[in-house]
Parts: C-alpha cells; structure tokens; sequence
C-alpha cells in the first residue's frame, strides 16, 4: 500500500510522529510538553530540548505500532513552519538525517495548511472549494480551500490569536497553563450572558483579539476591588461570557465569509476547535444557514503528525518534494 510516508511535526510544544500508507494515516503519537505549565505558557529554549529529548521514542513507537520498518519508508516528511525556530529545527534535522541515511526523499509541510488537511483524515470530508476557519494558539484565520494545495487567507487575526486570548484571559483568572480547555470546561456551568464585552472593529474579514485582553484584564481588575473573590465566586459565569463573547467575534466573520463567497461546505481546525462553545455554535449557525460542517475529530484538532502525513501524502502524489539543504521557516505563508 504505497507510498508510505513518516512524518514528524515539532513546531510548538508537541512532539509527533505519524506514519501514513496510501492516504490512510496508521498512527499519530503525540508526545506533550509538560514542561510549560509552571511558566504559564511555552518556553522556546525548554520546547526544543524536550523535542530532542522525544523525537527518537516517538519516532520508533509510530514505526512500531504500524508493522512496518524505516527500510519500508518511500518518503520522510516534516513540518518546516510556520512555529519556533528552535523547535522546528530539531524534526527538520531529524528528518534530512532519516531521508539522507534511507536514500528517499524529503518532503516539506506548512503546518498551516496541515491543519486544514486534518479533514482528510477522517471518513466525513468537505468538498471543494470550502471555507476553513483555523483558530489556534498562534493563529486565526479563514482559508478559502481551493484544492488539497491551493489555498487561500482571505481574513486572520492583525494581533492575537485567539488561542492566545483565551490562554491570557485565563492567566489573569489565575488559571494554569493553557487556559483554554479550562474555560471551556468552566463555561460549560455558567451563563454566557452575566457580562457583556464590546468588540474591536476591524476590516473586511480580519479579526482583532488584543483589544478584548485588555478589557477583561480591566474587567477583572475593576470587579475585584469590589469583590476580591470576584474570579472564585463567578468562574463559570466568568468563562462563559468570555467564551461566547470569543465565539461570536468568530463566527459573525465566518458568516460574512460564507456569504462573500457563496461556499456552504465549513471546516474548522486547529487546537481552539475542540471548544464546545465553538462546535455548539456553530452547529446552531450551520443548521439555520444550511452549511455543511466539518470538525476534526479531537487528536487531530490540536498539533499533530497525522495532519502532517496527510498533507505529505498529497505532495507525494504531485512529486513535490526538498532539497536537503531545506531550512525551517518561522513565518511561512499558507
Ligand atoms: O493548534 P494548537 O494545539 O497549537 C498551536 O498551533 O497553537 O492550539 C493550542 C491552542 C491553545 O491556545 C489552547 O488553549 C487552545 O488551543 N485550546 C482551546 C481548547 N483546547 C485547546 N481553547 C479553548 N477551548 C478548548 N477546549
Ligand atoms: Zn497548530
């Protein structure tokens, strides 16, 4: 069942490893960073050591785990941006040494565009061209799909990710390292109407997320000279207004986006489509609109090497692969 590809992913602070046989994805070993979670948020120096730490385990349990050897490999793929230097040079090394020592070629992956391609992994998969909002702890942004590698940005975030904002959000609740998944899980017993926040306006279809940050920032700041167990008492309210409030930003820009287009077929992706909020909403949204929705299941909604081996796979099928002396990319357009 050829081509069988490996595929490493280490651009944040998850170390993967996926093998991938015909277009079908075998495994996806996912080794998480704990390391982070005392410093409220990643550390870059701390991410590519734990990456060097991983890689090897991880890489030998996905070879492991599908049955096959590195000598069964027809290509080796890895994700050369966008991310952290440091962290996306320990899987780019690691993949030039396995391609150069097996004498098979090298296959470079936008992890942006990985993310979108999460949908072919599973059996529900959207048609082109569709529309993917990608929400993340380092991006938001809606994609227009035109083909498996023909995309477009036609709106994202001009400062923070929303990711980023309901990581920050938490940090000044006091909560631990990420955030996110813990207001989502708070939010899920509060009222989402106990307070009111206003929105930046931004143009076209881009997204503005800092300015919420600082009204919650003053929010909390201003609640809590009146009340110092403000945050203890309403935590659930709390989330659940912030959350609605991030959800709605998000989906009145991919109404808007669906409407320019006239494209009903809607994907998310990235970490931020595991929030319940998010999926319920835009479920409610979909059935009054008539799309069709698409959400990955979870493993494959936050950084992973499966969405690296499925876009690997289609490079392979067009015979787009790298040169080795390939350098990782930061900042790497979709
Ligand atoms: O895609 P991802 O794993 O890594 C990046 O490429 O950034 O996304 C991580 C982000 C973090 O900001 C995390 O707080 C957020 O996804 N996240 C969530 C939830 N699960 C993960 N945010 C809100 N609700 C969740 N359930
Ligand atoms: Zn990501």
């Amino acid at each position: 069942m050829r081509p069988v590809i490996l595929a490493i992913e280490s651009s944040c602070d998850e170390t993967s490893a996926s093998v991938i046989t015909n277009g079908k994805v075998l495994n996806n070993i996912i080794a998480t960073q704990a390391v982070h979670q005392k410093y409220g948020g990643v550390v870059p120096e701390l991410a590519s050591r734990a990456h060097q730490q991983n890689i090897v385990a991880v890489v030998d349990e996905a070879l492991q785990k599908s049955g096959l050897n590195k000598t069964d490999l027809d290509a080796v793929a890895f994700t050369r941006g966008p991310g952290l230097m440091g962290a996306l040079l320990v899987g780019v090394s690691f993949a030039k040494g396995l391609a150069l020592a097996l004498d098979i070629p090298l296959i470079e992956v936008n992890h942006m565009q990985a993310h979108v391609l999460a949908h072919f992994i599973g059996p529900s998969q959207p048609s082109f061209p569709f529309l993917c909002l990608t929400v993340s702890g380092g991006h938001t942004q809606i994609v227009l799909v035109k083909d498996y590698l023909d995309m477009e940005v036609i709106g994202q975030t001009q400062d923070d990710a929303v990711g980023e904002a309901f990581d920050k959000a938490a940090k000044v609740m006091g909560l631990p390292y990420p955030g996110g998944p813990l207001i989502d899980k708070y939010a899920q017993q509060g009222n989402a109407n106990a307070y009111k926040f206003s929105q930046t306006s931004m143009p076209g279809l881009d997204f503005s997320f800092s300015g919420i940050k600082t009204q919650f920032l003053y929010f909390l700041r201003d609640e809590k000279l009146k009340n110092p167990n403000f945050v203890e008492e309403n935590v659930a309210d709390i989330s659940a207004s912030l959350q609605q409030h991030l959800v709605n930003m998000l989906l009145t820009r991919l109404i808007q986006a669906s409407e320019q287009t006239g494209i009903r077929d809607i994907a998310i992706a990235g970490g931020v489509s595991a929030n319940s909020g998010l999926r319920n909403s835009l479920k409610a949204v979909g059935e009054k609109k008539g799309w069709r929705i698409f959400i990955p299941a979870f493993e494959y909604c936050t950084d992973n090497a499966g969405m690296i081996a499925m876009a690997a796979h289609y490079k392979f099928l067009k015979g787009e692969f790298s040169a080795l002396d390939v350098t990782p990319l930061a900042r790497m357009p979709i």
